[in-house]
């Protein structure tokens, strides 16, 4: 993907006006529903990479604003940014299709496949290009198959909490929210807050007693 020369904005636009034209991202997204590409500050220090837009955000064309991303947003703030500050992308263009019955609704999503990840790679390694992010921080299994590899690990807990590399910038890699969704729980709060302290503190935002030791309590 070669984006024009110019400054952020006129390179982000230009990105944006070719996942909106891409015939591929286009045939996978049904009548009515949106192509999605990435959101927030093109100076933004610390980017995060989710997985695909569900069924919000194939609806308003705007990653994480679904109840996965509401979560996002109260993650972000508590780190003291607010949502407009950092990046916020996905692995995929496009919701993954499932089988739907006499044309209604898709109920549900699927993980994307390799191939998938694989297509809509180049464009997320644009949006990198532009917004050029002092770090990047992974969220779940198909965002970090896409940055890692595919065989590179078994289990995500193998890997989170970890620094990794990618595009010569460095990944955080953690869960993805809806593991908080599917069941609350301080233990697992904690454990991407943990992450995302390290990230602050290579990001160098500032940090507090407060912050250090929320969820603490079991
Ligand atoms: N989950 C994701 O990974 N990305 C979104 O945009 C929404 C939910």
């Amino acid at each position: 993907m070669t984006l024009p020369a110019g400054d952020k904005q006129t390179r982000w636009d230009a990105l944006l006006a070719a996942v909106l034209a891409d015939p591929t991202c286009r045939a996978h997204v049904r009548p009515g529903k949106k192509v999605v590409l990435g959101v927030g500050s093109l100076d933004a220090k610390i980017m995060f990479v989710g997985e695909a837009p569900g069924a919000e955000e194939e609806i308003q064309g705007e990653p994480f604003v679904g109840p996965a991303g509401q979560l996002l947003t109260k993650m972000i703030q508590g780190m003291g940014l607010a949502r407009a500050e950092v990046y916020i992308g996905n692995i995929m263009n496009w919701r993954p299709q499932m089988p739907t019955v006499d044309g209604r609704e898709q109920v549900g999503n699927r993980p994307p496949t390799e191939d998938e990840i694989r297509y809509c790679l180049p464009y997320l390694r644009a949006q990198i290009e532009v917004v050029n992010p002092e770090l990047l921080v992974a969220l779940g299994s198909s965002a970090t198959q896409g940055l890692l590899g595919f065989k590179s690990f078994k289990a995500l807990g193998d890997v989170r909490g970890l620094w990794h590399e990618f595009g010569g910038k460095p990944l955080m890699v953690t869960y993805h929210p809806s593991y908080i969704l599917r069941e609350p729980s301080n233990r697992k709060k904690r454990l991407i807050w943990e992450d995302l302290l390290k990230v602050m503190e290579r990001a160098a935002l500032p940090i507090t007693d407060k912050q250090r030791g929320y969820f603490l309590e079991r």
